[in-house]
């Protein structure tokens, strides 16, 4: 059984869906979007295509995830050890942002998504900032989808940091070492006030986290796809949904 569905956003995406189940659906999905340099490799592009074609992919995956019920979707945008990437290449990731911002904000803020940002703020540049604080800012009072992106984000950086800050409040005598908890770690997190991921793919054929949410995956389901990034569509997000809710989570114990 298929289902032929109302097509916004204009793009190169299957219009004829999979019949979905919409029992059990993942609150929160997270997504290594990898492998958009391979993919401009093997058609002879510049590993740039691959990372503005990644962008449309964005788009693709925000739309399934908002037409499924998906609460949340983080994105693995750029990582604190990107930055070992040529400079170029860089600059590039970190004008991604704003270029997907500037066409797709009105059409986010229509659709009721709430864009959040997870990472460290220090050493963004100025003009990526701005325009995750203004889409931020737009998109505070939407209570659909939130699309966070995971920008300068390394989960051994956010842990360290959440150490140190509860360190310092146990110095200052606000905090004895008896009170911390799981629960008041996440807390100290960036991800703080969002649910753990229920679901993380990566794409790319690629098996492994990558210092990307490395405390909240804790009992995530993972779903891994030969496909590159850029080839990402809302099919492939239906298909993993589908896989994970064949899944029995235990949580270490018994059916
Ligand atoms: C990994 O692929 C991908 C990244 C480091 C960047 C991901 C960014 C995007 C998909 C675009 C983000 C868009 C917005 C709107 C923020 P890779 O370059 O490591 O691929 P490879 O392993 O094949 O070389």
């Amino acid at each position: 059984m298929i289902k032929r569905v109302r097509s916004w956003w204009k793009q190169k995406d299957p219009q004829l869906l999979p019949e979905r189940s919409m029992d059990n659906v993942p609150e929160h999905v997270a997504i290594i979007m990898d492998g958009n340099g391979r993919w401009a490799k093997s058609r002879g592009l510049p590993r740039i295509v691959g990372h503005q074609t990644g962008m449309k992919a964005v788009k693709r995956a925000t739309i399934a995830a908002d037409e499924l019920g998906i609460k949340y979707l983080t994105l693995y945008a750029f990582s604190t050890e990107n930055w070992k990437r040529p400079k170029d290449e860089v600059d590039f990731l970190m004008r991604l942002p704003q270029e997907f911002l500037a066409i797709e904000l009105d059409e986010l803020i229509q659709k009721n998504v709430q864009v959040r940002m997870m990472g460290d703020r220090d050493g963004l540049p100025q003009h990526t900032l701005n325009a995750m604080e203004e889409a931020m800012r737009r998109t505070a009072g939407n209570d659909g989808l939130v699309l966070n992106f995971a920008l300068n984000y390394g989960s051994r950086k956010e842990m360290t940091d959440c150490m140190k800050e509860l360190g310092k409040q146990i110095q200052e005598g606000r905090l004895s070492p008896d009170e911390i908890s799981p629960e008041l770690i996440d807390r100290h997190l960036l991800s703080g006030g969002m649910p753990d991921p229920d679901l993380i793919i990566r794409t790319s054929g690629e098996m492994r986290l990558s210092n990307f949410m490395l405390w909240q995956l804790a009992y995530s389901e993972m779903w891994f796809t030969d496909i590159y990034w850029p080839e990402f569509n809302r099919n492939h997000l239906y298909e993993a949904v589908a896989e994970y809710q064949r899944r029995t989570r235990r949580y270490g114990g018994l059916t």
